[in-house]
């Protein structure tokens, strides 16, 4: 349960390895959460991370998790669950940018970005909400884009996946009012992270850093959607109502 402070006892990182995940979880943590899980496609990659995390007698384990693989999913949950019981927070921080040049010639790949982004994030998330269900509580952060407020040409591929999962999420936070559970959309523009690792920053670029910090604000004010930087909101306001022939002209990457 989370404490009187509204602090997590227990946390699930999905995509154990993200910078931005990593980040919200750095920020989250506190004496009293006496449990963390970092769920990667290689476990022994979230080694430093596992390290760092251990304090105050902290049980910190990574665990094999592949979004990829959606028939698996329930199985993590409940495996989770037997290992620290109730979980309080779950974080969904796995995902691909991938390249569109590359998906424009490779419509397999494309698919297999969409299958990660998407449908991994459906299938895990239905399993945390029955757990959460079960359980009357608990909290998931879903790690949405300003990709898919608007989709670019430039990476239509990934903004298309990233608007799935956002619509999924949001379905998902009404369906689960009156259970105990919650869902927080976080919706970051361009975050310096190995994600973005050789690309040309765009307006308004932020770091993982300051996306947790816009997370932990949200899940204190029981927010549903949170923008990092919080303009964004603005900006995407005028731009999804943007003419498309005006659009399409923007230097937007
Ligand atoms: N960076 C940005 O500009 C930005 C902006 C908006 C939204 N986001 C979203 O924020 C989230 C975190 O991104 P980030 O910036 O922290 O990037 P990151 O550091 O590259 O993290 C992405 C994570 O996804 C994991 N992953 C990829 N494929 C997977 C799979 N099949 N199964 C399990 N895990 C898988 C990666 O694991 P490996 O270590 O195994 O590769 C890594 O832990 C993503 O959902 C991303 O779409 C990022």
């Amino acid at each position: 349960m989370h404490n009187a402070f509204a602090q997590p006892q227990t946390i699930l990182l999905l995509g154990g390895t993200s910078d931005i995940g990593l980040a919200i979880v750095r920020a989250l943590v506190s004496p009293t959460c006496h449990d963390i899980v970092l769920a990667c496609r290689n476990p022994s990659a979230a080694d430093e991370a596992v390290a760092s995390l251990r304090a105050d007698g902290r049980n910190v384990t990574a665990v094999r998790f592949d979004a990829s693989q959606p028939a698996t999913h329930a199985a993590l949950i409940t495996d989770v669950v037997s290992r620290v019981g109730d979980i309080d927070l779950v974080i969904m921080a796995f995902g691909v940018l991938g390249d569109q040049g590359n998906f424009d010639q490779d419509p397999v790949a494309a698919a297999e970005a969409v299958t990660v982004n998407y449908v991994g994030g459906v299938s895990s998330g239905l399993a945390v909400a029955a757990q959460f269900r079960k359980q009357g509580h608990g909290r998931l952060v879903v790690l949405s884009s300003v990709a898919g407020e608007r989709t670019r040409k430039s990476n239509f591929v990934y903004g298309s996946s990233k608007a799935g999962i956002d619509a999924f999420a949001q379905g998902l936070g009404d369906s689960l009012v009156g259970t105990g559970a919650t869902v927080l959309i976080v919706r970051p523009g361009f975050v310096h992270s190995a994600m973005t690792a050789g690309l040309a920053a765009v307006p308004f670029s932020t770091t993982p850093e300051a996306v947790a910090e816009a997370t932990v604000r949200g899940l204190h004010a029981a927010k549903r959607t949170v923008w990092a930087p919080g303009i964004l909101r603005y900006v995407f306001m005028i731009l999804r109502h943007l003419p498309g022939a005006v659009f399409r002209r923007l230097p937007l990457g």
